[in-house]
């Protein structure tokens, strides 16, 4: 597998031309949890997780050839329209760590126009659509400018891979439906590099399949997924959780396959606890759920139970809760959300989404 260093791709002629790309890419939630890493961005396990529609990053990334003498590299970070200095750092040392990748980096000076459908730092995962909308865009300039990553195969896999050293969860935005990430028994063409897309051999149920995102609290997060994978480091239930998330994938694959909807709830569900517990166990533990969180929980066992509809849940590395359901039911589910559901939701605040097609390419005029 190439680890995509290649300084052949250094700009040679004397005039640059500035340019301008722009994507919209989108969040995912994982069914099967990445949690704790080692190496350069390598996950501990495999994880697998639905590609979201409605919660989006839209990312213009500006570039003109470098002013001269100046080293290092220059990028000006707006979010939502104002300089925003702390993404700005954070993306600037994505940049440079990716510059044995694609060398023109050192060549060009950025500017970055960046913003979400949701609010950021609240459990959604900001980075894994923004850190993927760069990916995209960079794998733009370079087809742009070398001619190279023609095809749709080579571009989206060299994007995930580059996404992945962005934020490890960014990896699986980079395809429409469902994404793999991580190497396991149970499908060949997985690797821990780049995710891989889970499409065909998907039920159809689950293509069509609802995240309703309710949320329980906007704040910023306490401790950020990045800090807690390394929490997983010398958490003494590491070993077990790997192997857990491993059988739990097996399973979980042939259930995505047979549209078996109570199995993979069961799935779902264990999977967010078993997170969160991993956080409530760590050494310093920390609680991200809110007690909204616990009150959504129970609401929606209890309607489950009553009504035996196949409504389910997870949690990302947050405290809001995603409720995860087939199309046909999502006449009643709206219904039982604004009935009984956004009284938990800070301001009734709710993201209505469901599975997408993946990130598109937006026209701009240079
Ligand atoms: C709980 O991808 O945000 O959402 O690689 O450090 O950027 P970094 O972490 P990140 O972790 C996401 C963890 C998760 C589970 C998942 O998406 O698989």
């Amino acid at each position: 597998m190439s680890n995509y260093i290649n300084p052949a791709l250094t700009i040679t002629t004397d005039k640059i031309d500035s340019g301008k790309i722009s994507w919209q890419t989108p969040s995912n939630i994982a069914i099967i949890k990445y949690w704790g890493k080692h190496g350069r961005q390598l996950p501990r396990n495999p994880s697998i997780s639905f590609t979201l529609n409605n919660a989006f990053t839209k990312t213009t990334l500006a570039y003109q050839a470098k002013r001269n003498g100046e080293k290092g590299i220059n990028l000006d970070f707006y979010f939502e329209g104002k300089s925003n200095p702390q993404f700005g750092a954070k993306s600037k040392k994505f940049l440079e760590s990716i510059t044995d990748i694609f060398p023109f980096i050192n060549q060009l000076d950025f500017s970055i126009h960046t913003d979400n459908s949701f609010p950021h730092s609240s459990g959604i995962a900001s980075s894994a659509s923004g850190m993927a909308a760069i990916a995209m865009c960079l794998c733009t300039i370079e087809k742009n400018l070398f001619g190279t990553l023609q095809e749709e195969e080579s571009f989206r896999q060299k994007a995930s891979y580059v996404a992945r050293l962005g934020s490890g969860s960014a990896c699986r935005s980079v395809y429409p439906t469902m994404a793999i990430w991580g190497k396991t028994s149970a499908y060949a063409k997985a690797s821990d590099e780049y995710a891989v897309p889970f499409i065909e051999e998907l039920s159809p149920v689950f293509k069509t399949f609802h995240d309703s995102i309710l949320i329980a609290s906007r704040g910023e997060k306490k401790v950020s997924s990045t800090a807690g994978h390394a929490l997983m480091d010398d958490n003494i239930f590491a070993q077990n959780r790997y192997t857990q998330a491993n059988q739990r994938f097996n399973d979980l694959l042939a259930i995505l396959k047979s549209g078996d909807l109570h199995a993979f709830g069961k799935i779902a569900e264990n999977e967010a606890l078993t997170l969160h517990a991993m956080m409530m166990n760590a050494d310093a533990s920390y609680i991200l759920m809110r007690p909204a969180t616990l009150s959504l929980i129970e609401k929606v066992q209890a309607y489950r139970e009553a009504t035996k509809h196949p409504l389910y849940f997870t949690l990302d590395a947050g405290p809001n809760l995603h409720l995860l359901y087939p199309d046909e039911i999502r006449k009643e589910v709206k219904k039982f959300i604004e009935s009984e559901l956004l009284q938990f939701c800070e301001n009734g605040e709710w993201i209505d989404d469901h599975v997408g097609s993946g990130p598109f390419e937006l026209k701009i005029k240079n």
